[in-house]
């Protein structure tokens, strides 16, 4: 699995939401921005201009935390100039209000208490950005014999530790956490799956999730289903995502 293909894909789906929300919450004027969770830097990337300056002409210093050394060898390829920490989200090595945004993306479904890291967070920073939190509970196949592979997907992430319903009490953590919610809600039009690539990547990662505990027979129908369905124009894949801004 190429896990950093699979971030840029992810990336893609979120790309409008979050050039909305970082001109909102004032990346144009940030000079330290933290995203927590960085992985292989698919987002880092893209706030990683060697020359990106704030609109006061300062320079701007991003930095990248995640618990994952091989995420960050990988991330500092692709994200050159970010400063780089490894560590845990429940507990931030950075003193109070070091960052002007401190931001994650398809992080806190994974980590076991996201109250804690969206505190951390908010300790650390005057501005606060969850960009993209998936609820696969109420996740939505069509054809509905596809349905299967919204719950087999569940049990697997479930396995792997993450929490896939997390996306809905987003909103509640935030309040919770002490962050002043501005906007908050799903993300409109995530998980298009635009190219024959993209569809490879899902069907990679639904294997590799499901291999060992649905017969890989069960998977090669659905897979053949879900091609039959999209070349008739009759797939829908809804996963409902959310995201929330504030101030802290
Ligand atoms: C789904 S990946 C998302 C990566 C990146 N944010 C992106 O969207 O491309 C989740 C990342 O969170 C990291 N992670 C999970 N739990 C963590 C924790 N407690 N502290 C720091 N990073 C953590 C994982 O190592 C992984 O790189």
């Amino acid at each position: 699995m190429n896990w950093h293909s699979r971030y840029l894909q992810q990336a893609a789906w979120t790309h409008d939401l979050r050039t909305y929300v970082f001109q909102q919450a004032g990346l144009a004027n940030a000079r330290r921005v933290l995203e927590v969770g960085c992985g292989t830097g698919a987002i880092l990337r893209e706030l990683d201009i060697p020359s990106a300056v704030t609109c006061t002409g300062a320079r701007r210093k991003c930095h990248g935390l995640d618990l994952e050394p091989a995420s960050l060898i990988e991330c500092r390829l692709h994200a050159p100039a970010v400063s780089l920490t490894c560590g845990d989200a429940h507990r931030l090595p950075f003193p109070h209000k070091s960052f002007d945004i401190a931001y994650c993306h398809f992080l806190l479904l994974w980590v076991s208490d996201p109250l804690q890291v969206v505190r951390e967070m908010a300790r650390v920073s005057h501005t606060v950005l969850a960009l993209a939190e998936p609820d696969y509970s109420q996740r939505v196949d069509e054809p509905s014999a596809l349905a299967p592979l919204g719950k087999w997907q569940m049990d697997a992430l479930r396995r792997q530790g993450a929490n896939p319903s997390f996306g809905a009490r987003l909103a509640e953590i935030f309040f919770q956490a002490g962050v002043k919610i501005i906007e908050t809600g799903p993300i409109q039009g995530e998980a298009v799956m635009r190219s024959a690539e993209d569809w490879e990547n899902e069907w990679a990662v639904i294997q590799a999730d499901l291999g060992g505990s649905v017969p890989d027979g069960e998977v090669q129908k659905m897979k053949f289903m879900d091609e039959a369905a999209r070349r008739d124009g009759k797939r829908t894949l809804h996963v409902p995502t959310f995201f929330a801004w504030g101030k802290t």
